[in-house]
Order: structure tokens, then sequence, then C-alpha cells
């Protein structure tokens, strides 16, 4: 097949990747291209080259690495369509080299159940640009506790629970512990844990912010690096108590690093945010409530430790937490700001630029963004450039500095954190099942993700 979009000609499933440095499960990058058949890879080598008899693509020299897998965004379709839908948001990935994503459950509807989770499945069949999934949401009143103990209910085509311990709303606000107890105790499906310890953070509000001045960061005052680690712990405790599966999200304190390296049972993994890694509490100053987010900015310290934590293997994974709101909504004074910023667009970039910085290997970089997250959530056939995998890649530019600008965002809300850092490691490229989804600042508007299936 071959789609026509203005004068550029679209691959079909079989394409031939040529002129490549293409990386390797071993760690080693190989001059030549990859071949593509039916969505799959079904050669590698230097003798692939360009077949006038098939689609092609020049990678111009570049890296030729697996997609990115994002195993944490919140992408607000349905319900909360003007700070970003499934659309604009996937758009968004293709030009940062995300090929899937696994979404959060804090939409509206909240996706809580059966129904909810197959009209999320639905639309993204409909629109989504790259791969998907979508998690079930715990509710704080356990209305849905047999729904979330049922292996053969909607939770199978769900890549898992997600428990906002702290910071949910509406029935999202999973704070009790009776109730999280109850959902670690039965089944058998991964527990997401979004944690910080919602009394805590009532109970600091009270006491602070009556008294302080409001700047933004009394936001990372008052969610304390205690209130992460109250969480954690908890979580941890249970899921030791029932032997359950556990991803702590967007892990953001030094102490919680150290508790998990210091005690991290074989079913529990945890994972890092870019914002977590390179910002501290100090972004505030220019970027005021833009750079509020939960659990909030640390300190230079934390972020130390945490880098630490990766490079060693403590925290498995790197997630975005893509969390838009327009600049309207994070322009109301603190408190009234909401929480979370985006970030698939920048996510290789700033991973990849810590790569050219020396600070880690691209075998790394690709290990925390592509094959871990598919190996921790059970998705299968994805995470490396090997023949028979899923060709779902990205070639990238590593060698050209180019300066983040929100205007040049695909994301609906139109900013970034990152705003004004030159950052390498662009996306020159990238591919869903063989189909060329973006090339070069050019989207395929035909391009279409399929429903990631998550292991237990
Ligand atoms: O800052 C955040 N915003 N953190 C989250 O985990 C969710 C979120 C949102 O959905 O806006």
């Amino acid at each position: 097949m071959v789609v026509k979009n203005g004068s550029k000609s679209w691959q079909g499933q079989d394409l031939v990747i040529h002129d490549a440095l293409v990386l390797q499960p071993d760690g080693d990058v190989l001059g030549g291209g990859v071949l593509v058949r039916d969505g799959l890879i079904s050669d590698i080598g230097s003798h692939v080259r360009a077949d006038p008899t098939m689609p092609c693509l020049d990678a111009g020299g570049h890296h030729l690495i697996p997609g990115v897998i994002d195993p944490q965004v919140h992408f607000r379709d349905p319900g909360l369509t003007h700070k970003e839908d499934l659309t604009t948001a996937t758009r968004a990935c293709l030009r940062g080299g995300v090929t899937g994503f696994l979404d959060m459950p804090n939409t509206i509807p909240p996706t809580i159940d059966g129904h909810s989770l197959a009209a999320k499945l639905e639309r993204a069949a409909a629109v989504s640009r790259v791969h998907y999934g979508f998690f079930l949401g715990a509710c704080n009143d356990g209305s849905n506790l047999s729904c979330l103990a049922d292996e053969d209910g909607p939770l199978t085509r769900a890549c898992g629970i997600k428990m906002f311990m702290g910071t949910g709303h509406g029935p999202l606000d999973c704070r009790d512990p009776a109730v999280q107890e109850a959902v670690f105790a039965r089944g058998s499906k991964l527990i997401a844990v979004h944690a910080e310890d919602q009394d805590r953070i009532e109970q600091r509000r009270q006491e602070l912010l009556d008294t302080h001045p409001r700047p933004a960061d009394l936001h990372s005052i008052i969610q304390d690096a205690e209130t992460a680690l109250r969480a954690t712990r908890r979580a941890l405790a249970f899921s030791e108590r029932y032997g359950r599966r556990l991803h702590v999200l967007h892990v953001t304190t030094g102490a919680e690093a150290e508790l998990l390296r210091h005690h991290k049972p074989a079913q529990v993994s945890a994972e890092v945010t870019p914002q977590h890694l390179l910002l501290d509490r100090s972004a505030y100053k220019r970027l005021g409530t833009l750079a509020q987010l939960n659990p909030p900015l640390r300190e230079e310290t934390d972020r130390q430790l945490l880098w630490q934590a990766l490079v060693d293997g403590v925290i498995d994974c790197l997630a975005t937490d893509h969390a838009p709101h327009t600049f309207a909504e994070k322009a109301r004074p603190y408190p009234r700001s909401p929480s979370g910023m985006p970030g698939v667009e920048t996510l290789l970039p700033a991973t990849l630029s810590l790569v050219q910085a020396g600070r880690c290997s691209l075998a790394q970089a690709c290990r925390w963004l592509s094959e871990q997250p598919a190996a921790l959530y059970g998705i299968a056939n994805k995470g490396k450039i090997a023949v028979g995998r899923d060709a779902d890649l990205a070639v990238v530019d590593l060698h050209t500095l180019r300066t983040v600008r929100d205007a040049d965002m695909v994301s609906k809300c139109g900013w970034s954190p990152f705003r004004d850092w030159e950052l390498a490691g662009w996306p020159v490229a990238t591919v869903v099942a063989g189909v060329v989804g973006y090339e070069r600042g050019v989207f395929n508007e035909d391009c279409r993700g399929s429903a990631l299936t998550c292991g237990p």
C-alpha cells in the first residue's frame, strides 16, 4: 500500500529502511538497514539496501532505534479534550519517536469499568496514530473492587490497575488504606501507584496555605518528600503481603530511590520522569506554575540520587506522565493552578541529549525507553530491533542540536517545560508497524496503531 499525502508517498507495511546505524539488542551499532515485511522486521544487516521495487525510508546515516513505549500518559480523551485529544496526543507521539503509550484513567468519565474501557479502546482504534493501552482506575469507595479482581473480565483488555494513593479526583481519589489493601489482596494484574499520601497533603495544605505567601514552589513544600515516601512504603508493604505485582510510578525523591535500592522485591518495578531527572525546585523561578506537577519537583540532591538509581537498575524505566493543561489553566494563581506538564515530544531528545553528554550509552537509553517498558508490562514482540519483532522504530539524529520552542509543539497544550533548552536526538522519522507515521516534519495522517496486549 502506498498512501499519498501531498507530495509524499507513504510506505505500507513492507518497507526498507536503509543507510542507517542500527542499534542491535547487544548494544552494538551496525551500519546498514532493516527490511520490514508485513509490519515485522524480517532482515537486518549491511546487505539491506534501498530497493526500487519497495517503499524505502532513507535514514540518512542516522541511528535507528526501537520506538519508545511511554508507560504513563494522561491524554485527556474523553472529556478533557480542550487540553489534548487522542489525535493531537498521538501526533505528538510520532514527532517524539513514541510508538506506544499506556494511558491513565483520570478522564471524564473515568476509566473504571468495562464500559468506559471499551469506549476508550474503540476511539483509539479509530484515531490513534500509535499503539495504545489503557489502565483501569481503582475507586475509593470500593465500588469496582470486584471488577479489579476479576481475571476474566475487563481487566484482560487493560494494561494494569492505576491507584491514585493521593491527588486523585472524584472516584479515583483512592486514599483509604483499607481500600488500597483490598485492591492488592485480590487478583494478579499489575498495580501502578501514584504514591503520595492524601491525608498528609490535606493536613499540610491546611497548615501551610493559610500562613505562607503562596509562591508556586509552596507546592513542593506541601507535598514534601515524606508525603511520597509514606505512600511508597505502604504500597511496598501491600505488595509484599500479597506477593502482588507493583509498579511505582514517577519516583521523585532520593529517599524512595534509596528505599528501593535496599528493599525491592522481585515483583516490584519503578519509573522516573525526565522532568524529575532534569529539573529541580529552582525551575519555579523560570516557569512559575508551569513547573507545578504531582509529585512535585524536588532538590538537586534528589535528582542525583534518582539518576544513580536509574543507572544502577534500581529504577527500571522512563515515563513522561504527559499531563497537558492549557496556558490559561496554568496561569491561575497557586493553588488553583492545575498540576502537570506535557512530555511525549521531548522524552526521546531529552534522554538522547544525556547520551550525547556522555552520561549514559545509547543502549542504556533505549533499554529505559523501549525494552523495559515492554518487559515490565508484558508487551510481547516489542522493545528491541531483532528479526521477527514488530517494526516500531525511530530514526534519530544524535548530532543536530535543536532548541525546544513552544510554537513547535504538536501537543494541543502548546508548551514544554524544556522550552529554550537545546536538545539533540530529535526523531527524523517514526515507524509504526512498518508504516512511516512521521518523516522530517511531515505527518502521515493515515498511520494507525493497534491495541497493546499486556501480560499479567
Ligand atoms: O501532575 C500531575 N498531573 N501528575 C499526575 O500524576 C496526573 C496529572 C494530571 O492528570 O493532570
